[in-house]
């Protein structure tokens, strides 16, 4: 079966979409041209357009879900899934990929088991892909949220997931212990 375009947010979380609909509430009038600001506003708190975030815009707004849909669905900016803590954006530019950013897409995707777009099942990583980060001195380069890598290959660049790994490893254990 083909997975749904829209997640919902999990349940034992949903009160945190309540919480943020109370601050757009206020923040809002919950008029049609608010719609991007609100999209853009759910996004910044969520990391992505759960299914109850578009239809309580669509509640706001008196606007039809479809119209809703259609509209995020038009804008690049906009998600339909969760992300993870780590967005990984992998550089398709002409110069990356003369120097090899197709197979460091690949190593990532099978490394992670997962495709661009989608989330690691531990929450950690998503990956992207960019049409040029305008860094192509660097080429093949990608970005770990902010941070830019350049000149990289496959072993580096699993080095530098597996870095991520541990260091968020060895900060969850030191949280328990904290516990
Ligand atoms: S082509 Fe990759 S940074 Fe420009």
């Amino acid at each position: 079966m083909e997975e749904a375009i829209y997640k919902k947010f999990p349940e034992e979380k949903v009160e945190e979409i309540e919480s943020l609909f109370t601050e757009i509430g206020k923040e809002f009038k919950g008029k049609a041209e608010e719609l991007i600001p609100m999209l853009q506003r759910v996004q910044k708190r969520l990391g992505y357009l759960p299914e109850q975030a578009l239809l309580a815009i669509a509640r706001m707004t008196g606007l039809p879900a479809a119209k809703i849909y259609g509209t995020a669905t038009f804008y690049a900016q906009f998600r339909f899934q969760p992300v993870g803590k780590y967005i990984i954006r992998v550089c398709r530019g002409t110069a990356c990929h003369v120097k090899g950013s197709d197979r460091l897409l690949n190593t990532i995707e099978e490394y992670l088991q997962v495709s661009p777009g989608q989330m690691t099942s531990d929450g950690l990583f998503t990956i992207e892909t960019v049409a040029c980060f305008g860094s192509c001195a660097l080429a093949p380069v990608l970005v770990i949220n902010d941070s830019v890598y350049g000149s990289l290959n496959r072993s580096k660049a699993l080095k530098l997931l597996d870095e991520i790994r541990e260091r968020e490893r060895s900060s969850s254990r030191h949280s328990t212990q904290g516990n």
